[in-house]
């Protein structure tokens, strides 16, 4: 039995999670941010080492000057909220993993109570160093991201160079038992 009374609906959400990069001026309410961040706890890591520790940032100047670390995020400065992700910087191929894997679930729970998120990347070393001076984090800890949070008005990408819209076909994206092979071949 599914673990939810309308399990497509479900997953038909998870399938519709968008980037979002506009946002309505309302906060997330504080019930809200503490479910996301429980989700964020109970994330899955290498070795259950939970290598990452989240800072809330809500302050208006700490989003602009994170804001200014890269134009491609400059959207970040008008966001209500974004939570960025500092991992312990020992083992860095499996805490990138776990970096992605907190950050989507952080996003899929976004839509599932009704708001929205976007992953921002601070860029270079340079830039997460400078980023790292903003948040008091550090510089022998990763910190590579936010996870921004908010009620979207838009999930349209609105940046002068947008990335590519929609998803490769399936059938460009999945073989049978061998790269390349298509189901029923030998
Ligand atoms: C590793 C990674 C870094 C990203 N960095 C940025 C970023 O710096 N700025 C931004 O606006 N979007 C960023 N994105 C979001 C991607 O542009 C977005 O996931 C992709 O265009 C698909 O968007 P969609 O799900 O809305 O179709 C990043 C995504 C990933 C996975």
């Amino acid at each position: 039995m599914a673990a939810v009374a309308n399990p497509r609906e479900v997953t038909r959400e998870i399938r519709n999670v968008r980037q979002a990069r506009l946002y309505k001026p309302d906060p997330v309410p504080e019930g809200v941010l503490n479910e996301l961040l429980e989700i964020a706890r109970w994330t899955g890591s290498s070795r259950n080492t939970q290598p990452w520790e989240f800072i809330v940032v809500t302050d208006r100047e700490q989003l602009r000057k994170i804001s200014q670390l890269r134009t491609p995020i400059n959207w970040v400065a008008d966001a209500p909220l974004a939570i960025a992700i500092v991992l312990n910087g020992e083992n860095p191929l499996s805490e990138a993993f776990d970096e992605g894997r907190v950050t989507e679930r952080l996003l899929i729970g976004a839509r599932m109570l009704g708001l929205g998120g976007g992953t921002a990347w601070f860029g270079d070393d340079a830039q997460q160093s400078a980023a790292k001076q903003i948040l008091s984090i550090p510089e022998e800890r990763t910190a590579r991201s936010v996870v921004v949070l908010g009620y979207p008005t838009t999930t349209k990408d609105h940046r002068p160079n947008p990335a590519t819209a929609g998803r490769k076909p399936l059938a460009e994206l999945v073989s049978h038992e061998r790269l390349g092979q298509g189901a029923g071949s030998s």
